[in-house]
């Protein structure tokens, strides 16, 4: 979704600009803008719909815009369609304030109103440049820019992150936020601020994330933070650990390809750090054994793909701790008056860390009193802060909007977690344990032994892409997998795609099998993998034409009944759906390409879900 960057230093801010919007292109937009002020120019803003490109083709890469003072922005549009006009940076009436804002001002209705009374006129349909026209009023009435962006903080509603530049501040960037993130950023030629950190990783690994309600005003020199009443406070710094080469594609033709190849990598990272001695260490998180015994409810709350983490780790953890779990569509917990108490262990589950929906609901099972734990990959990110506790993943920055190793390293930690709270209520023997930790640790070495012999699941792409429509269907754990198989399939490729439970056919949907229609039949699950094969030879009858998956043990069974059989190495039961998923994101990735779509940044979807 939307990016901000800003820039004041001793370097020129346009190419600074383009560059870290151009880092932060994979989250989607529509169009993109920056303002730039120098003391000769004045404040200039450019602006264009459509790819950076255009932005970059309009400014000359940058050097039609001088100053070192700068904001800009990739819009991803809410209020008013994707024009010039409605692209950020916003300007006040009178030239003189340009603005870029990430989130939505949910009262700018009511301010618009009250602006145009006083005569003021508008440009766009944006809820953002309301915010520019009413710091404009407020800095006319009070004079001081820091008080005008004080008044107009109290009298707005909604999520906001800010940037703004004023014509009389030709040395100072402003920027406040509040259920949007931004991150600030101590560079040696100039100060930065960001919304995501991508943007900003050239330039400098010494950051500081900025708080609801904080405000900041940067110089080329100098980073000040106030709380809402404006007094200053000091802030944390943080290092980001990864280089800028995470960020890149580094050859690959796609980052989803290179992020589906770095999989054991990232569940490596997030596995092994956490093993000691054959026991498992969660230096992170405070649950003790006393608090587990008196868990009487697990919530996972997730959108999207960490949705579908979550409906693989219910069946894990209710095998494991023998204790109900229940998974819920983030966006529909927050509404539902949930049945949370001091008892009721929350997991939030969120790659980003900002998904507004996962947010909201955190929020409320914190308020209703219950124990929330986050699994997030962005450190520093929203979720991760406010949750009571939080386990990283280590999967590194994830670009393609699709997510692979995102999904994968929230797996292995679900799995992790899962396993040592088992063991914190004695609910699994010690034989058990110790088996899944062992996989668990091997896990890694299993995903890159299928990642060196991939061309099989390459081979049925081309065989199969064309189908208007494909079904996956599983059972247990391989039905939890199949919804995340489905979901990569449909986001990618545009094939209409949905994942059933296989038992259910019977109950209605098995009327859409008719001659020829595609079946991903999952067979990954030892224990049922005989219903799994009743389940292809019944779809075989109707006519389908079944693409198997299925383990290196089943492969020969398989194969007398299934069309085309994939096969992944073995591991314990449970944690199967980490080796069945990478067949299912490779093929939902061949068919997207020999379909000719844009892999990274499919239509209409954006990395990072921060509105409603
Ligand atoms: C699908 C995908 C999305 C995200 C969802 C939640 O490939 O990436 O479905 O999983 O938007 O995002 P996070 O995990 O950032 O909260």
């Amino acid at each position: 979704m939307c990016g901000i960057v800003g820039f004041v230093g001793r370097e020129e801010a346009a190419p600074i600009l383009l560059e870290g919007l151009r880092q932060m292109e994979y989250r989607g937009y529509d169009s993109a803008g920056i303002a730039v002020r120098s003391p000769e120019k004045g404040l200039q803003v450019k602006k264009s719909k459509g790819r950076l490109q255009a932005l970059a083709d309009l400014t000359h890469n940058g050097t039609d815009v001088s100053g070192c003072l700068g904001i800009g922005h990739t819009r991803w549009a809410t209020h008013g369609e994707p024009n010039d006009i409605n692209a950020h940076p916003h300007v006040s009436e009178n030239g003189a304030i340009a603005l870029v804002h990430n989130g939505i001002i949910e009262n700018y209705l009511e301010i618009k109103e009250q602006l145009a009374r006083q005569g003021v006129s508008f440009a766009s349909d944006t809820d953002t440049e309301v915010v520019a026209q009413l710091l404009e009023f407020h800095y006319n009435e009070c004079g001081s820019m820091l008080e005008a962006v004080g008044r107009v903080l109290r009298r707005i509603e909604g999520s906001y992150a800010f940037g703004i530049i004023c014509s009389d501040y030709p040395n100072a960037l402003i920027a406040a936020r509040k259920d949007s993130p931004l991150i600030l950023g101590y560079g040696e030629n100039g100060n930065f601020i960001a919304s995501d950190v991508t943007a900003i990783i050239k330039h400098t690994r010494d950051v500081a994330y900025m708080n609801d309600g904080e405000i900041a005003v940067l110089t080329e020199n100098s980073i000040d933070v106030f709380d809402s009443e404006m007094t200053p406070l000091e802030k944390e710094h943080s290092f980001i650990e990864w280089d800028v080469t995470a960020a890149e594609k580094c050859g690959y033709p796609h980052f989803m390809f290179k992020e589906i190849l770095e999989q054991p990598e990232a569940v490596r990272k997030t596995i092994s750090p956490r093993i000691r001695d054959g026991r498992i260490v969660l230096d992170d998180i405070s649950l003790t054994a006393e608090y587990a015994e008196n868990i009487s409810h697990i919530y996972m709350i997730a959108c999207g793909s960490a949705f579908y983490a979550g409906s693989v780790a219910k069946y894990v953890w209710e095998q494991l701790l023998r204790r109900p779990v229940e998974v819920v569509l983030a966006s529909e917990f927050r509404y539902s008056d949930p049945l949370v108490d001091e008892n009721t262990l929350v997991i939030a589950i969120s790659q980003s860390g900002e998904t507004l929906d996962t947010m909201a609901a955190l929020r409320e099972a914190k308020r209703l009193g219950g124990r929330t734990l986050a699994v997030c990959n962005v450190v520093g990110s929203s979720i991760a802060r406010e949750a009571d506790d939080v386990l990283y993943t280590w999967a590194g920055p994830e670009i393609a909007v699709a997510t692979s190793k995102g999904y994968s390293t929230q797996l292995a930690a679900l799995d992790l977690i899962g396993l040592y709270l088992a063991d914190l209520l004695g609910s699994v023997s010690r034989e058990e344990y110790d088996e899944i930790l062992t996989e668990l640790q091997v896990l890694p070495e299993k995903m890159q032994q299928y990642l060196e012999h991939y061309e099989e699941t390459q081979y049925y792409a081309s065989l199969y892409f064309n189908h208007d429509s494909i079904f996956f269907i599983g059972r247990n754990l391989d039905f939890a997998m199949g919804l995340e198989g489905s979901l990569k399939l449909k986001e990618i490729s545009y094939i209409h795609s949905e994942a059933y439970a296989s038992g259910e056919l019977k109950h209605g949907t098995i009327s859409l099998i008719e001659p020829g229609t595609l079946v991903v039949a999952l067979g990954t699950h030892g224990p049922l993998f005989d219903k799994a094969m009743s389940n292809v030879v019944e779809v075989k009858a109707r006519g389908a034409t079944v693409l198997a998956v299925t383990t290196e043990g089943f492969r020969e069974k398989m194969e007398k009944t299934a069309d085309a059989v994939i096969a992944v190495p073995e591991t314990h039961r449970l944690l199967q759906p980490s080796l069945g998923i990478v067949p299912l994101q490779l093929f939902a990735y061949y068919v997207a390409l020999q379909r000719g779509c844009d892999i990274d940044k499919p239509r209409n979807l954006a990395k990072s879900v921060t509105v409603e």
